[in-house]
C-alpha cells in the first residue's frame, strides 16, 4: 500500500457535512493561533452554572500545570440531559442491545434524566459527597451510564472498572483511589455466557475496607450473597427517592473520573480527568469526526469500562443529543453476522469499532455482512490500534459498500478524546492512516535525541501544546505524572506511540515506543503480567514481549525461567495461563509461554526486550548486536526453543 492510495468518499456522504476542507484549514489557524477566542466559542458545547472567563492556562514546564475554563461552573450531567429535555426529552437517548437478540430497551432522555436523579439522590443517601470515589464494576447495561452519570450529578468521581478484570485487579484500583462505594451487579452476559460480577467484587472487597456500602444492580436475576447493611439492591434504593435531584455546582477544574490505564513500569495509573475541558472536547470531537447530525443513531461497540465508552458512548453522544446504542454482547454471537443486523434493526447510521473485531469477522468471508442491507451506515470508525491496509479497504468496501467514509481514530486514554483523524469530507482518506490533527491538537515528531523533524519523517509523536481533553494529573500522584509524560522529551506531552509523517503530513501510527502493548486493543504493560507470572510459586523469572498477532494485532509472549528443581510441563503451561487470567483478567492470557533457563541480560543484569520481541517475532536473522550479553549462549537456546 502506497501513501498515494487515496480514497475520495463520494459526494452523498458529504452532504451537509459540517466542516469542508477550507473550513477545516481555519478552524486549525484559529485554534492555534488564537486558542482563548476559539475555545471560548467551543465551549457553548455544554451548559455552564458560570459562563468560564478564563479559557486557556497551561504548562508543560516545570510542575506541569493544566487548566481550561477554570473559573467556569457546570455539572456534566446537566451537560447531557437536563438542557435537552425541552427540546428532546422524548428522543431515544440510549438504544440498549442485549446479548441476547430477543432482548432490547429504548431509553429516552427524560426516562434517563429520572433514573440517574434517583440514583443520585441514592449516593447522596448513602453519604457520597463531592470529590469522593465511587468505583463502578458493571457490565454492558444501561445502569452503567446511569451510574457514571449519577457520579457526575453529586460531584463523586467515577472510577470505571471493565467487567472483563479480576477481583485482584478491581481490589488495586479500589484501593489506590479508596472508593467508599461500588457499584456492580449480580452477573453479567457476553456471548451466551454469564460473568460472575458479584462474586468478584465480593473477592475484592475483602481487601477493601474503604468501601462501606455496595450497590447490586439485577441484571441476570442469578443467586448472589448480600451482605447485611453493606450490599443493597439497586431497584430497592432508588424505588424509594424523588425522581428530581439537584444537581451539584463543579468548577470546570474538578474532576469528573479517573480511569486506570497500562503503562511501561510499576501498576496502572490512574488518569484524571476534570469536568469543562472534557466534556467540551467529548462533544467537539464526537460532532466533527462522526460528522453527528441530529436525530442519528450512532453505535460505538467499545466497553464504557475502557476510555472510548466513556466520550464514545457516554459524555460525547449524550453531550450532543444523540441516540447512542449500547450492546451487551459480541461481534460473533449467537453468530458472526450478529453487528450487521444490529445495524439494520435499530438503522444505525454511524459505527465504532476497533481493527480487531474488523479483522475477526474478515476471516469469515463476506457473506454474513452481504447478508444484511446496511444502508443506513453513513460513517465507518476504527479506533483502539492501527489498523492495517487490507483491513481499512475490507472495512470500506465490503461493510460500507464504498459509500461511506472510514475514520481512523488516534488517540489515548490520556487525551480524553480523539486527536489524530479525519473529517469526513474534508480530508480525503488514505487506508491505514489516521491522517490529520484534528483543530487544537499539535503533534510533532522527534528523534530519540529530541530534535524535531520536519516533513516526512519517522519518530517519537508528541504533542506540543496542550488541548482542553487533556488529562490533568496522575490521581494523587503529580510527579508520576511529569515523570510519565513530561521528562522524556521537556516541554511536550510524550504519547509513547511512534508515528510516520508522509509527504501531505498524514501521519501513520506505527504503534507503542514503551514497554506497552495493545492486545485485541486492550493496552497492557509488560510489567504486570510479569509480575502476575512472577507471583506463582513455581516462576523465579519472567519476561514478557508482544508479538504480532494476525487478529489481535499484538499476542503476548512470555519467556519463563522456574524455580530450580520446578519441571516445565504442559500441566504447568496451562496452569501459568490460568494464573494470569485469574489475577489479571482473562484479557490478559498469554498466548504463548516458552520456558527459558535464562534471559538475556546486559552485564548490570537489565533484560534486553529487543532480543526477546525479535524471536518472539520470528525474526532471528536480525538480532543486531548481541556483545553486551552477560551471556550470550542464552540467545541460542531462546531461539532453538521458540514456541509457536
Ligand atoms: C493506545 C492508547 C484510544 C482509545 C482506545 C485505546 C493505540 C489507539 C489507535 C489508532 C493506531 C492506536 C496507541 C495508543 N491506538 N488508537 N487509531 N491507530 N494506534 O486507548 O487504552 O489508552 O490505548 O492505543 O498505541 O497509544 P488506550
Amino acid at each position: 500500500m502506497t501513501d498515494d492510495t487515496r480514497i475520495a468518499v463520494k459526494p452523498n456522504v458529504l452532504a451537509g457535512t459540517h466542516v469542508d476542507a477550507s473550513k477545516r484549514e481555519a478552524m486549525v489557524a484559529a485554534a492555534r493561533d488564537e486558542p482563548d477566542v476559539f475555545w471560548k466559542h467551543e465551549s457553548r458545547r455544554v451548559a455552564w452554572m458560570r459562563e468560564p472567563t478564563r479559557i486557556k492556562n497551561t504548562s508543560f514546564t516545570g510542575d506541569v500545570s493544566i487548566r481550561w475554563y477554570e473559573d467556569g461552573e457546570l455539572n456534566a450531567s446537566v451537560s447531557c440531559l437536563d438542557r435537552h429535555l425541552a427540546e428532546r426529552g422524548d428522543q431515544v437517548a440510549i438504544i440498549w442491545e442485549g446479548d441476547d437478540p430477543n432482548n432490547d430497551a429504548k431509553v429516552t432522555y427524560r426516562e434517563l434524566h429520572e433514573r440517574v436523579c434517583r440514583l443520585a439522590n441514592v449516593l447522596r443517601k448513602l453519604e457520597v459527597k463531592k470529590g469522593d470515589r465511587v468505583t463502578i464494576y458493571l457490565p454492558m447495561v444501561v445502569e452503567a451510564a446511569v451510574a457514571m452519570l449519577a457520579c457526575a450529578r453529586v460531584g463523586a468521581i467515577h472510577s470505571v472498572v471493565f467487567g472483563g478484570f479480576s477481583a485482584e485487579s478491581l481490589a488495586s484500583r479500589i484501593q489506590d483511589c479508596e472508593s467508599t462505594l461500588l457499584i456492580t451487579a449480580d452477573e453479567g452476559r457476553r456471548g451466551g455466557r454469564r460473568v460472575p460480577l458479584k462474586t468478584n467484587a465480593d473477592e475484592a472487597l475483602k481487601s477493601s475496607p474503604t468501601i462501606r456500602n455496595v450497590v447490586v444492580a439485577r441484571v441476570t436475576g442469578g443467586e448472589v450473597p448480600m451482605q447485611e447493611g453493606r450490599d443493597h439492591w439497586w431497584d430497592d434504593l432508588c424505588r424509594d427517592v424523588e425522581p428530581s435531584c439537584e444537581p451539584e455546582r463543579m468548577n470546570a477544574e474538578d474532576p469528573l473520573f479517573i480511569l486506570y490505564t497500562s503503562g511501561s513500569t510499576g501498576k496502572p495509573k490512574g488518569v484524571l480527568h476534570t469536568t469543562g475541558g472534557y466534556m467540551v472536547w467529548a462533544s467537539f470531537t464526537h460532532e466533527l469526526v462522526f460528522d453527528y447530525r441530529p436525530g442519528e443513531v450512532y453505535w460505538c461497540t467499545a466497553d464504557v469500562g475502557w476510555v472510548t465508552g466513556h466520550s464514545y458512548i457516554v459524555y460525547g453522544p449524550l453531550a450532543n443529543g444523540a441516540t447512542s446504542l449500547m450492546f451487551e454482547g459480541v461481534p460473533s454471537w449467537p453468530d458472526n453476522s450478529r453487528f450487521w443486523q444490529v445495524i439494520d434493526k435499530h438503522q444505525v447510521n454511524i459505527f465504532y469499532t476497533a481493527p480487531t473485531a474488523i479483522r475477526a469477522l474478515m476471516r469469515d468471508g463476506e457473506e454474513p455482512v452481504k447478508r444484511t442491507s446496511r444502508k443506513s451506515l453513513r460513517i465507518l470508525g476504527s479506533v483502539g490500534e492501527p489498523i492495517n491496509p487490507e483491513a481499512w479497504l475490507w472495512y470500506y468496501r465490503v461493510v460500507g459498500d464504498e459509500r461511506c467514509a472510514v475514520v481512523d481514530t488516534w488517540w489515548q486514554t490520556e487525551t480524553g478524546g480523539l486527536m489524530i483523524a479525519p473529517l469526513p469530507g474534508a480530508v480525503e482518506l488514505k487506508p491505514g492512516s489516521a491522517t490529520l490533527p484534528l483543530p487544537g491538537v499539535q503533534p510533532a515528531l522527534l528523534d530519540n535525541d529530541g530534535n524535531t523533524l520536519t516533513g516526512p519523517a519517522e519518530g517519537n509523536l508528541v504533542i506540543t501544546d496542550s488541548w482542553p481533553g487533556q488529562m490533568r494529573t496522575v490521581f494523587r500522584d503529580h510527579q508520576r505524572f511529569i515523570q510519565t509524560y513530561f521528562s522524556t522529551f521537556p516541554g511536550v506531552y510524550v504519547t509513547g506511540d511512534g508515528a510516520r509523517r508522509d509527504e501531505d503530513g498524514y501521519y501513520w501510527i506505527t504503534g507503542r515506543v514503551d514497554d506497552v502493548i495493545n492486545v485485541s486493543g486492550h493496552r497492557m504493560g509488560t510489567a504486570e503480567i510479569e509480575s502476575a507470572l512472577v507471583a506463582h510459586p513455581k516462576v523465579a523469572e519472567a519476561a514478557v514481549v508482544g508479538m504480532p498477532h494476525d487478529i489481535k494485532g499484538q499476542g503476548i509472549y512470555a519467556y519463563v525461567t522456574l524455580n530450580a528443581g520446578e519441571e516445565p510441563t504442559e500441566a504447568l503451561r496451562k496452569e501459568l495461563v490460568t494464573w494470569v487470567r485469574k489475577e489479571i483478567g482473562p484479557f490478559a492470557a498469554p498466548d504463548a509461554i516458552q520456558w527459558a533457563p535464562g534471559l538475556p541480560k546486559t552485564r548490570s543484569g537489565k533484560i534486553m526486550r529487543r532480543i526477546l520481541r525479535k524471536i518472539a517475532a520470528n525474526e532471528v536473522d536480525g538480532l543486531g548486536d548481541t556483545s553486551t550479553l552477560a551471556d550470550p549462549t542464552v540467545v541460542g537456546d531462546l531461539i532453538d526453543n521458540r514456541v509457536g
